[in-house]
């Protein structure tokens, strides 16, 4: 019996390795990597022109919004960005309206992404009303709770470390990761109030109320708990030197703690801000350069575990405000992170396999997502051909994404995803979205028969 499809003629990365391959797809799942010769025949035959297929990104920190927050982006909408940007699998944060936080909102979200996503599409909840709730948002199929230290986004009060360390205990047992925003509210909000009483109102401001020092505070607070829980704590958006460093003791004393970095904090600094104004906004923020070096130095080491977009997408009209304390923060970067860190990888400063790892294996280990995020056999097939060599200028105003803006707009960068294949369909053409919404998968967490 033939398959259902082959590539030939492209290349992949194997322990560090760049070597040519064919891949054979059957019924959503790779079935053999050989070389040509050797792969079984097939129904359709793809020819990929040398160039090179990588595992489809695996993006642990996205905010798909759609139900009331659709103006700002939709499932249709943010997996289409997603597709484009050679990402086939995502996360989806619960900081919705209505709140992803129990079994009826994440039931809600869930047929939603079921009838309308082009990619993969996992979800994180937030914590309850009522903690007993807790194993019932699991059994639904969250792969994760996540926490807000900033606001209250679900049901525990920010500063109430007994109900967070009763919640933390039972995704302990449940087996699942809590991710985290970690920032202290309470210093940010002292610190922001002083500089508006200044009459100060700008992006230094805001930098200077999201400070190094919040970051910390709050992610040694949450170390506790994970300590006396055993929980799995996955820190989202690490910005800062000092947050790395609280990350690296935890992380030291062998307790169960992973960390991502965003390519915003990652590639961007303060001096952006003067031509990005609020569109480079995002919390926490876009810090100076010796954040931005310590964050490169933390990723090289494998102290940073993940690259992840944190795609936060706004309108126009919530990002162009006259005060920054107005400004939403977030920026969309699900069509941004893999031509950014190609470019990096063509600049020298990041090796195809290291790309790999904090963007697809890493994810797939950490927030448990069977037969996902490496190039197998018995794998789904979710893929990524990439053109290296190509070369673009980024311009938001092309987004899939509702949100068309990007602090990136302008740069040129060198290397560009060019297929998509999610679950073994072609989903993204030479930028192009070439199937129909809905082929994506919702993809429930391992305690699920899926
Ligand atoms: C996010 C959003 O807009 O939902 N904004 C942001 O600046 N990162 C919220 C978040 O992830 O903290
Ligand atoms: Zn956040």
């Amino acid at each position: 019996m033939p398959v259902d499809t082959i590539l030939y003629n492209t290349k992949i990365c194997i322990h560090g390795n760049i070597v040519d391959a064919g891949i054979a797809i059957d019924n959503g799942k790779i079935v053999k990597i050989a070389k040509k010769t050797n792969l079984p025949s097939a129904s359709r035959k793809m020819d990929l022109k040398g160039n090179i297929t990588l595992p489809g990104l695996i993006d642990s920190h996205v905010h798909l919004r759609d139900q009331q927050l659709a103006y700002k982006e939709t499932f249709i909408t943010g997996t289409s960005a997603a597709a484009a940007g050679g990402v086939t699998l995502v996360i989806d944060m619960p900081n919705n309206k209505p709140v992803t936080m129990d079994s009826l909102s994440l039931k809600e979200r869930i047929k939603l992404a079921e009838n309308q996503s082009l990619i993969n599409v996992a979800f994180n909840s937030a914590f309850p009303n009522k903690l007993e709730e807790m194993p019932e948002i699991i059994k639904v199929g969250a792969i994760g709770f996540k926490v807000y230290l900033l606001n209250k986004i679900g049901g525990i009060e920010i500063d109430d470390d007994v109900s967070l360390l009763v919640a933390f205990r039972e995704a302990a047992k449940s087996g699942v990761p809590v991710a985290v925003h970690a920032e202290d509210w309470m210093l940010i909000e002292n610190q922001k109030k002083q500089l508006q009483t200044l009459g100060q109102n700008n992006t230094e401001a805001y930098v200077a109320a999201h400070s190094p020092e919040a970051e910390a505070k709050s992610i040694k607070r949450v170390i506790q708990l994970a300590k006396k829980s055993g929980v799995h704590v996955h820190f989202c958006h690490i910005s800062s030197e000092l947050g790395l460093n609280a990350v690296l003791l935890a992380k030291k004393a062998c307790l169960p703690v992973t960390c991502e970095v965003t390519p915003h904090n990652l590639l961007l600094s303060s001096k952006h801000y003067k031509n990005s104004g609020f569109f480079a906004l995002t919390d926490p923020p876009i810090r100076t350069q010796n954040h931005t070096s310590a964050l490169w130095n933390a990723l090289k080491t494998g102290l940073v575990d993940i690259i992840a977009s944190d795609h936060a997408p706004h309108t126009l009209d919530e990002k162009q405000t006259n005060s920054v304390w107005e400004a939403k923060p977030g920026v969309p970067g699900l069509e941004t992170t893999l031509p950014l860190l190609l470019t990096q990888v063509n600049k020298g400063r990041l090796s195809l396999a290291e790309l790999v790892k904090v963007t697809s294996e890493e994810p797939a280990r950490i927030f448990n997502l069977p037969n996902r995020g490496c190039l197998a056999e018995q794998n789904w097939a979710d893929l990524v051909v990439v053109d290296l060599k190509r070369e673009y200028k980024i311009d938001s105003a092309s987004f899939f994404s509702k949100a068309k803006y990007s602090p990136f707009d302008g740069l040129h960068a060198k290397g560009r995803p060019i297929k998509t294949f999610v679950n073994g369909q072609l989903v993204m053409n030479e930028g192009k979205i070439v199937t129909k919404s809905g082929i994506g998968q919702v993809v429930l967490n391992a305690f699920d028969s899926n």
